[in-house]
C-alpha cells in the first residue's frame, strides 16, 4: 500500500481577516496559533509518513520555530515549506516536496487541508485516506442547510436546485498525488487561475471524486467573527459531553 502525506495549507495571506502583518494561521488561539491545533491532529495519525506544512514564503523562518516550540515530540515528522502564488501552487510545492525527498511512488496519496480549519477529527482524517485509497480522489463535504439560489447576474433568480442534491465544501481534499499532478499539468495557464478548487481539476476531467461527510465543527476561519466562534468552541471543548 502507498505511503499518505499531509499537505497543510497555510500559505495564504488571510486578507479578509483584516490583518494584513500577520495571517489567521498564525493568531493566537487557547495561546496556540490555529496552525499548530491543525497540524497536531494530523500528527495523531499514525498512517501519515509525513506532514508538510506551506507557509508564505516570508513566514517560513516563524513556521519552523513555531514547530519546534509547539510539538517538538512530532518535530521529526513534519517539514516546512514555502506555499505558493494560489492555493493550487501550494499543493504542487508539497508534492515536488516529496518528489524531491522520498520520491513518489504510484499509490501514494496526499490529504490537503486548510491550516484555517482547525477543528479536523480523526474521523474525518481516517475516512479521506481510506475514500482516496478507494477512489483515487475525495472531498469533504456537509448537506447544504440554507437553500441554495442560483442567480447568474447577482439581480435576480435563476434557478433555486433541490436542496437535497447540494452540499457545502470544507477540507481535507485528499488524492492520488500523482494523478492530481499530471492533471494539474495539463491544464492550460488561463483554466489555473479559475480553478481554485482543487477537486474541480478531476470534476473537469470526468475523473470520480468520493463524498467523505464533513462536520459542521469543521469550520473555516475566514472572518474575525469565525475567529470569535473558534475561540469560544475551543474553549467549550468537552463541555457538552
Ligand atoms: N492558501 C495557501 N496558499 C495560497 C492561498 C491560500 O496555502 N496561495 C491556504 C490558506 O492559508 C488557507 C486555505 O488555503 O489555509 C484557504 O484559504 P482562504 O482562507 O480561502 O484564503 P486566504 O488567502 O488565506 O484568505 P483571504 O482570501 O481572506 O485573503
Amino acid at each position: 500500500m502507498g505511503k499518505v502525506y499531509a499537505a497543510i495549507l497555510a500559505g495564504g495571506s488571510g486578507t479578509r481577516m483584516g490583518n494584513p502583518d500577520k495571517p489567521k494561521q498564525f493568531w493566537l488561539m487557547a495561546d496556540r496559533p490555529v496552525l499548530v491545533h491543525t497540524v497536531e491532529k494530523f500528527c495523531m495519525v499514525d498512517a501519515i509518513s509525513q506532514i508538510i506544512v506551506l507557509p508564505p514564503e516570508n513566514w517560513l523562518n516563524q513556521t519552523v520555530d513555531i514547530i519546534q516550540n509547539y510539538l517538538p515530540q512530532f518535530a521529526d515528522r513534519i517539514a516546512v515549506v514555502a506555499g505558493g502564488a494560489e492555493r493550487n501552487d501550494t499543493i504542487m510545492n508539497a508534492i515536488a516536496h516529496i518528489e524531491a525527498t522520498a520520491g513518489l511512488e504510484d499509490d501514494d496519496i496526499i490529504v490537503t487541508h486548510d491550516a484555517v480549519r482547525p477543528f479536523v477529527s480523526f474521523r474525518i482524517i481516517e475516512d479521506n485516506i481510506a475514500a482516496a485509497r478507494e477512489y483515487g480522489a475525495c472531498d469533504t463535504v456537509i448537506p447544504a442547510t440554507d437553500t441554495i439560489v442560483h442567480s447568474a447576474d447577482g439581480k435576480v433568480i435563476t434557478d433555486i436546485p433541490v436542496r437535497s442534491e447540494y452540499y457545502q465544501g470544507q477540507t481535507p481534499q485528499s488524492f492520488n498525488a500523482l494523478r492530481l499532478k499530471a492533471l494539474f499539468q495539463e491544464l492550460a495557464e488561463s483554466d489555473r487561475a479559475v480553478l481554485t478548487d482543487a477537486c474541480k481539476i478531476l470534476v473537469l476531467k470526468g475523473e470520480p471524486v468520493a463524498l467523505v461527510q464533513g462536520d459542521v465543527a469543521n469550520m473555516k476561519l475566514t472572518y474575525t467573527n469565525d475567529m470569535r466562534i473558534a475561540r469560544a468552541m475551543i474553549e467549550g471543548e468537552g463541555e457538552d459531553a
